[in-house]
């Protein structure tokens, strides 16, 4: 050893573009033979029986895959389980007093869920559920942040076959609306706050906002995470938590025998129009696919202290906090409050404290990290990882190797996995133990993953070229429809470079990619108006449609532009009507409107008002010259323009500004 290591280290991984598995890691590793790509490929789709065989089954499927009715595919068909039972039941002989949920409150509390008490508050409240009239195939909407209380609900939900509908809480009274009217869901759990910062944050007026404009009567069901904080005065609709628990204590609930196609639940998701879409997932395929993939790529074992940090209301934390690590067993950490408090060694303190052995995480997140300074993980001692995840956007390398260093002490393997809400699982990663890591790139598609990457005509490009990211083949964690709207579902994932004749049917996910010579996919991005805020999925048309809501706002456009934390951010252009003032005030109403529509996640980052939109002869608006001007780069062709001159007025303003 060197008496310089600091420096050597820095050099040599700047200079190294591959990282091999670390010896150690993959020692014990679950999945270790490279032979499994070739066994997927040759025996598919039978090798998915591997997926499926991770769980327990009432009754064993009679046909893997069904594509006789392209793209409603079906899996593990005639299969019959809950997912409920296999979380939780199955665990009872062997893990009943082992932990299954590792709670941390941000003012510093913890619960402990062991598995035995898990299903017991899961059966309570399922049985509390029928009480309130819920039925097999009823979507119940959860309106909640990261309580227990959540993950209850939603295997409460499971156990029953009611479908849920978890709304991210960051988001407003306005989007909760949305999709509860969207899903014609007539029972709402959510709770009266929670912390941030230390502080109390209402969340029910919130709530009860939203359900003000929520066609028919709606029950509520109100967790109390304020204590004696904040008092809630209870209308004739809404209903305790606690009380029904207690009043159902001890309470059994016969897990429902639910079919392998049947829902298992909705995930609504933004896409290139106004309406948000609602991802139906499935029981069987879903479930399989959830505990595969943590197995393989996050190598979750019962013992382990998994932590997933992502937010239980994104696809992210359904499969990676809930379904996948119970599925097997593990303890799953769930911390309820942000990374910097009460200081930035919070997470940290979470692994050391915790003995944490997996950590799933955001490129964001590693950002914030590394700005924050090595400093903070060096306090700590983070030997009891074993593996580094990150999800939700490209990471560069730098972070890449921020994280393999400080972080995993360069023993740990980083998988940096690409999918998707619509996906229900990771898609293209390399599997720890077997595949070389790259920084910045995903890694080849999974085993029984077909995946290309494709020019216009839905013809291969060569390696090195961007183009467009393509699934060839079904996979049994994939979406079954948008909910009610199959025409939807073929048109916004099918269409594009699908050939019905050719027997051809293509999933496009609406990512740019590109793929090196050893098939090493790095995905580049959204090719749709969709942005991609702190890994938080964003539609351009929803904020454009809040904004033109506001009195005074002729016009409207949002596109992303580069933003060293959040990765993108929201730049909105706004054309006002004659006689509106550009005045300080129109600007917050502006951004309150944003917040009001959809949550303080879209705030933009900047409003900038123009007297034109730069536009095509054809009237369409040049989005790409706007994202030029938000990044400050030179500006592209503007020759196709009916209005060149527009866009150097409006970068003039923004460079002022
Ligand atoms: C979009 C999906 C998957 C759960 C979290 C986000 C981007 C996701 C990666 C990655 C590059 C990534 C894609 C994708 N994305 N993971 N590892 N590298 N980009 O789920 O909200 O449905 O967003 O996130 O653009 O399409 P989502």
């Amino acid at each position: 050893m060197s008496d310089q290591p600091e420096v050597e280290l820095e050099a040599r991984l700047k200079e190294q573009a591959e990282f091999e598995p670390p010896e150690s890691f993959v020692e014990q590793a679950n999945v270790t033979d490279e032979g499994i790509y070739d066994e997927f490929e040759e025996n598919w789709p039978d090798a998915w029986e591997r997926a499926a065989e991770l769980l327990d089954w009432e009754s064993e499927w009679d046909q893997v895959l069904d594509d006789s009715n392209e793209p409603f595919y079906e899996w593990f068909v005639d299969g019959k389980l809950n997912a409920s039972a296999n979380c939780l039941d199955r665990h009872l002989d062997d893990r009943a007093d082992e932990a299954a949920i590792e709670w941390i409150g941000e003012l510093g509390e913890t619960r402990t869920y062991t598995y035995e008490q898990l299903h017991r508050e899961v059966n309570e409240f399922a049985a509390a559920l029928r009480d309130q009239g819920v039925e097999e195939d009823d979507v119940v909407t959860m309106y909640m942040p990261m309580v227990p209380e959540l993950p209850i609900a939603m295997l409460a939900c499971a156990r029953i076959g009611a479908p849920h509908s978890v709304v991210f809480a960051g988001f407003s009274a306005d989007a909760l609306a949305e999709r509860m009217n969207s899903a014609s869901s007539d029972l709402l759990v959510t709770c009266d706050g929670y912390y941030r910062r230390g502080e109390p944050l209402d969340h029910l007026e919130k709530a009860r906002d939203g359900l003000g404009s929520v066609d028919g009567d709606v029950d509520t069901v109100i967790v109390d995470r304020l204590g004696d904080e904040r008092s809630v005065d209870h209308n004739a609709d809404e209903f305790d938590y606690d009380e029904l628990v207690e009043a159902n204590s001890g309470a059994t609930v016969e897990p429902v025998v639910r079919d392998a196609e049947d829902m298992l639940f909705l995930m609504y998701t933004s896409g290139t129009t106004g309406k948000p879409k609602g991802v139906k997932h499935s029981t069987g395929g879903y479930l399989s696919y959830a505990a595969w993939t943590s197995q393989a790529v996050l190598d979750v074992k019962p013992d382990d202290n998994y932590w997933c940090s992502a937010d239980i209301g994104w696809i992210t934390g359904h499969s990676y906090i809930v379904y996948g690590p119970l599925a097997l067993g593990t303890t799953s950490v769930m911390y309820e409050g942000t990374p910097d408090y009460p200081d930035k060694d919070r997470m940290w303190e979470i692994v050391d404290e915790y003995d944490v052995t997996q950590l799933y995480t955001a490129p964001t997140a590693i950002r914030a990290f590394m700005k924050w300074g090595s400093e903070y993980p060096a306090q700590h001692d983070l030997s009891s990882l074993r593996l580094l995840g990150t999800v939700g956007e490209p990471i560069n390398p730098r972070a890449w190797k921020w994280y393999y260093k400080h972080i995993g002490n360069e023993e740990c393997p980083v998988v940096d996995t690409w999918w998707q809400t619509e996906t229900g699982g990771m898609m293209v990663t390399t599997i720890p133990a077997i595949g070389n890591m790259k920084p910045g790139s995903a890694g080849p598609p999974l085993p029984g993953i077909s995946a290309d990457i494709v020019d216009t005509n839905g013809d291969p490009v060569e390696a090195g070229r961007a183009g467009y990211l393509i699934v060839n083949k079904p996979w049994p964690g994939m979406l079954r429809t948008l909910y009610k709207n199959d025409e939807r579902f073929i048109d916004e994932y099918w269409d594009e470079y699908s050939i019905p004749e050719r027997d051809q049917w293509v999933y496009f996910p609406e990512d740019g990619a590109k793929i090196d010579d050893d098939g090493y996919i790095t995905v580049l991005g959204r090719v749709d108006d969709v942005l991609n805020v702190s890994g938080h999925r964003l539609g351009t048309m929803e904020i454009e449609s809040a904004i033109v809501g506001v009195e005074g706002v002729a016009e409207a456009a949002v596109v992303g532009g580069d933003h060293e934390m959040k990765g993108e951010a929201v730049y909105a252009y706004v054309i006002t009507e004659d006689g509106q003032e550009e005045s300080e005030a129109f600007h917050d109403e502006i951004i309150a409107a944003v917040e009001d529509a959809i949550g303080p996640i879209a705030r933009p980052e900047s409003v900038i008002f123009t007297p034109e939109l730069p536009k095509t002869r054809s009237g369409k608006i040049m989005r790409r010259l706007l994202e030029d001007i938000a990044n400050g780069e030179e500006l592209g062709n503007t020759s196709t323009l009916r209005n060149p001159d527009v866009v150097h007025d409006i970068q003039k303003k923004v460079n002022q500004g």
